[in-house]
C-alpha cells in the first residue's frame, strides 16, 4: 500500500513538472500585442483586459466591443464587481500548470473578473427567467467591464432586495467556496465544533456566517486587527494567530476549513477529533509544485489516518447562488466589505488582494 502511494506521488510530481516546464517554455513566446481594431460602427464599453501574463501592469483599461446577448443570454449592466485571488492567478497564469486551460503563450481570453451584480438591460428571445430591469448577481468571466452576457441557466440569480449591488457582488466565488467547503466536503452538522483558519478574508467571513447558519460552534482564526470584526459576524471564539497557534491549543474540532495552509496536515490532525475532517481550500503559493504539494500529501496520508483530508475545487453553481441569496434575504449572511476601487483602478485592487490581507471583500464600483 505504502509503495503504491509513493509511486503515485512520484508519477504526479513528474507529470506536473513536465507539463509546467512545457507551459513555461511556451510562455516565453508571450506577446502582449495591441488592442484589436474596431470599426466606427462598433458600440463600445469600458473594460479591463490583459493580453499577456504578468504583474498588474499587464491589465489595461480599454474600450472594447459591448457584447450582444445570444438567444439564451441575458445582458447585464454591471454596477459592482468583486476581486478574488482567482483573478490574479489568471492574470499571472500561475501556477503554470493552469496555462493548459487558460492559454499557453498568452491568455486565450483577454477579459478579467468573475463576480458581479447589476441590472438586466436586455434578454435574448428564448430567455424566460429574467426580464429587463431585474436586479441580479452572479459569476461570469469578463465581470470587470460595464456589461457582461450570461446564459440564463448559468450562475445568475435575482439579487436579494435587502442587499446593495456591492454586497451582492461580494458573494459568488467566496461564498460558494465557503458553502461547498462546509456542506459538501465538510458534511457540517448542527452542534459541531468548526474552526475557520483565515476567518477574516473573503472566503472566511462567509464561512463563519454560513457555519453559524448550520448551527455549528465556530472558532475563527485571524490576526489581532481583525479579532473584533470576526467576533461581530458571529464567531463564538476567535484565535489571534499572532498570539496563539490553533494547532497547539489543546482544543479539538470536528471540522477545519483551511483557507491559509500555513500548518502541516499532521499539525491539523492533532486538533481534529478522530472522525474529523480537514477541508483544504487555500494553500501554498508558487508557480511550480508548491500549490500541488498539500493535496498530494493529503492523498498520501489519507489511508493511514482516521481523519479525512479533502481538497475543495469550488464550482460556480446557480442553485448554490440561490441558497446564498436566501441566506442574505433572511439576514443570516451579510458580506463584509473592505476597500472599494473604480473600474480603472482594478490593477491597484489586484495588487492589494495579492498582499493576502484583505479584510472581507474588495469591491470594484462601476457607479
Ligand atoms: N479551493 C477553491 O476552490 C478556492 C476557491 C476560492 C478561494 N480559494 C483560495 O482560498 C484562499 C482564501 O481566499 P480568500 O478569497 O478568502 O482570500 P483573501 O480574501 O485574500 O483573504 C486572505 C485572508 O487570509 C488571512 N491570513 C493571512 N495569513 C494568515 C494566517 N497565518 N493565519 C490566519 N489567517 C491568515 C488574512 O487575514 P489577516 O490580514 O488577519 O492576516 C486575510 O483575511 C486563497 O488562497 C484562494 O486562492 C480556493
Amino acid at each position: 500500500m505504502k509503495l503504491r502511494y509513493k509511486i503515485t506521488n512520484g508519477i504526479l510530481i513528474f507529470v506536473a513538472v513536465a507539463l509546467s516546464s512545457l507551459a513555461l517554455v511556451l510562455s516565453h513566446n508571450s506577446d502582449c500585442g495591441p488592442a484589436p481594431a474596431v470599426s466606427d460602427e462598433t458600440v463600445l464599453m469600458k473594460a479591463i483586459v490583459y493580453r499577456c501574463y504578468g504583474s498588474p501592469d499587464v491589465l489595461k483599461f480599454e474600450d472594447i466591443e459591448k457584447p450582444t446577448p445570444a438567444d439564451d443570454e441575458v445582458l447585464v449592466k454591471v454596477h459592482a464587481a468583486s476581486v478574488n485571488p482567482l483573478d490574479w492567478h489568471y492574470m499571472r497564469g500561475s501556477p503554470y500548470i493552469m496555462r493548459f486551460g487558460t492559454g499557453l503563450g498568452a491568455p486565450n481570453d483577454a477579459s478579467m473578473g468573475v463576480d458581479f451584480a447589476g441590472t438586466v438591460e436586455a434578454v435574448g428571445e428564448n430567455v424566460k427567467q429574467f426580464k429587463r430591469g431585474d436586479e441580479v448577481f452572479g459569476g461570469r468571466g469578463g465581470a470587470f467591464a460595464e456589461y457582461v452576457t450570461v446564459p440564463e441557466d448559468r450562475a445568475l440569480v435575482l439579487k436579494p432586495s435587502n442587499m446593495t449591488f456591492e454586497q451582492a457582488a461580494s458573494v459568488p466565488i467566496a461564498a460558494i467556496t465557503a458553502l461547498q467547503a462546509l456542506r459538501d466536503k465538510g458534511k457540517i452538522e448542527p452542534g459541531q465544533k468548526v474552526l475557520i483558519n483565515g476567518a477574516s478574508g473573503g472566503v472566511g467571513t462567509f464561512a463563519v456566517q454560513i457555519a453559524k447558519s448550520f448551527g455549528a460552534e465556530v472558532t475563527g482564526v485571524c490576526s489581532t486587527r481583525n479579532v473584533e470584526m470576526v467576533r461581530s459576524i458571529g464567531a463564538d471564539h476567535v484565535i489571534d494567530y499572532k498570539q496563539e497557534d490553533y494547532t497547539t491549543s489543546g482544543q479539538r474540532y470536528d471540522l477545519i476549513i483551511d483557507n491559509v495552509g500555513n500548518h502541516s496536515l499532521l499539525a491539523n490532525k492533532r486538533v481534529l477529533n478522530s472522525n474529523g475532517i480537514l477541508v483544504i481550500v487555500g494553500g501554498s503559493k508558487g508557480n511550480w509544485l508548491g500549490p500541488l504539494m498539500r493535496p498530494i500529501n493529503a492523498l498520501i496520508l489519507s489511508p493511514f489516518v482516521d481523519q479525512e483530508f479533502v481538497l475543495l475545487l469550488a464550482k460556480m453553481r446557480k442553485d448554490d447562488l440561490a441558497i446564498l441569496g436566501d441566506l442574505m434575504q433572511a439576514g443570516k449572511m451579510t458580506p463584509v466589505i473592505d476597500r472599494r476601487y473604480h473600474l480603472s483602478e482594478v490593477p491597484e485592487a489586484i495588487r492589494y488582494s495579492e498582499e493576502g490581507h484583505a479584510r472581507g471583500k474588495i469591491i470594484i464600483a462601476l457607479e
